[in-house]
């Protein structure tokens, strides 16, 4: 196992799969070997493109020898259901967010694993930005004193098109809506960088995409453990889109992102290698805010890259099943939330 690249079949060939095929083609830990999808032509298509096999179908996928991780790439709601065929395969598995859209789904996926002893991630890859590390140092070392703020704006541009390409990006059932389908992965950076939210308030609205029945912008307050108090604004509907910024602000210190890029990194302490952080990113490319595809595969590669080290050394990966739990019922308290109006307790807190 430790020289051999690991090899790779997909489920799933829509939109995210090029960016899983272009990050496994780029890593000298991995091949990409099969995919499959019911969609043929898309299907075929992406073989063709990505030079791997077409297989028939998940299970002929599954019985296969050769293949040491599946992919999960599919709507939403069908994450769990694939994932537990996957373990039961004896097979590693890497699940595009979220684990799935309910927490009793999520905890079969996680306990499927459990039994199996394979591993499994979640993949929540803007975890693997350069930019959180010093970041992350920062709030190791005690630079932002007391935590006082940290906030998440998303303000992109979906056009109507985006929500018809499949009947799934319209319905809150399988999983869609700006909540869980983009700002998903950025409130769970949140999480990493301050911890538990133990408290959230939200509103959901459908503000510029008429006839679609799902939300495309949410409006958060979050309460964290930490007593530090937060905001989220989360949109499709803000032409042309920008890009996302997080915000986070201590009683002597404060970090802005900016899509991979830190614009404000500033200490009472001012130490003089902070003036090199605010390059990290600084050549960066498309971050998502004007289009579904309009983003970088490098993030996807360096969080295949860890699953395979977990592989290989028997670790976990570094965002576990556990992980992206934490991160779904942030968004279903905020789903409820919306709904009654009222805050509403995360995770029993
Ligand atoms: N991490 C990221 O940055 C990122 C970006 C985009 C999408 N995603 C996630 O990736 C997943 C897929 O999103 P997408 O935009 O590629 O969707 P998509 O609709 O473009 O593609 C999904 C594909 O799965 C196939 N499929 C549906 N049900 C299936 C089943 N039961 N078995 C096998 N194949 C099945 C469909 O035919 C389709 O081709 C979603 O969970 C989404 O949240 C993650």
């Amino acid at each position: 196992m430790e020289n051999k690249r690991l090899r790779f079949g997909l489920i799933g060939t829509g939109l995210v799969a090029d960016f899983h095929a272009k990050a496994l083609q780029a890593s000298a830990e991995t091949t990409l070997v099969a995919a499959c999808d019911p969609n043929g032509e898309r299907l075929a298509k992406f073989a063709k493109t990505y030079g791997c096999e077409a297989e028939s179908s998940t299970e002929a996928m599954l019985a296969r020898k050769d293949l040491d991780v599946i992919s999960v790439l599919t709507p939403n709601a069908t994450h769990a259901e694939l994932g537990i065929k996957v373990a039961a395969a004896g097979k590693h598995c890497l699940v595009e967010k979220p684990p799935d859209m309910t927490l009793e789904k999520t905890d079969r996926l996680i306990a499927a694993f459990d039994r199996s002893g394979t591993k499994l991630a979640i993949c929540l890859n803007c975890r693997f930005r350069k930019a959180l590390v010093p970041i992350r140092e920062a709030l190791a070392q005690g630079r932002f004193g007391t935590l006082l703020s940290g906030d998440v704006y998303m303000k992109w541009f979906r056009p109507d098109s985006y929500y018809h390409l499949d009947s799934w990006r319209s319905s809150r059932e399988h999983g869609a809506g700006v909540t869980v389908q983009q700002a998903f992965h950025y409130y769970d950076l949140l999480l990493y960088l301050l911890g538990p939210i133990s408290r959230v308030w939200a509103r959901m609205d459908n503000l510029a995409h008429p006839g679609v029945p799902v939300e495309d912008s949410t409006t958060a307050l979050f309460e964290y453990a930490n007593g530090a108090r937060g905001v989220m604004q989360a949109s499709t509907a803000m032409y042309p889109g920008s890009d996302l910024r997080i915000e986070i602000n201590g009683s002597k210190g404060t970090a802005v992102l900016v899509g991979e890029r830190l614009v404000r990194f500033q200490f009472e302490d001012e130490r003089p290698e902070d003036a090199a952080v605010l390059q990290i990113g600084a050549q960066q490319g498309p971050t998502g805010a004007a289009g579904a595809a309009s983003f970088q595969y490098f993030e996807h590669q360096y969080l295949i890259e860890d699953l395979c080290e977990a592989i290989r050394r028997n670790r976990d990966p570094r965002i576990t099943g556990r992980e992206g739990r934490k991160t779904l019922e942030l968004a279903l308290a905020m789903y409820d939330s919306a709904e009654t109006g009222g805050w509403v307790s995360v995770g029993g807190a």
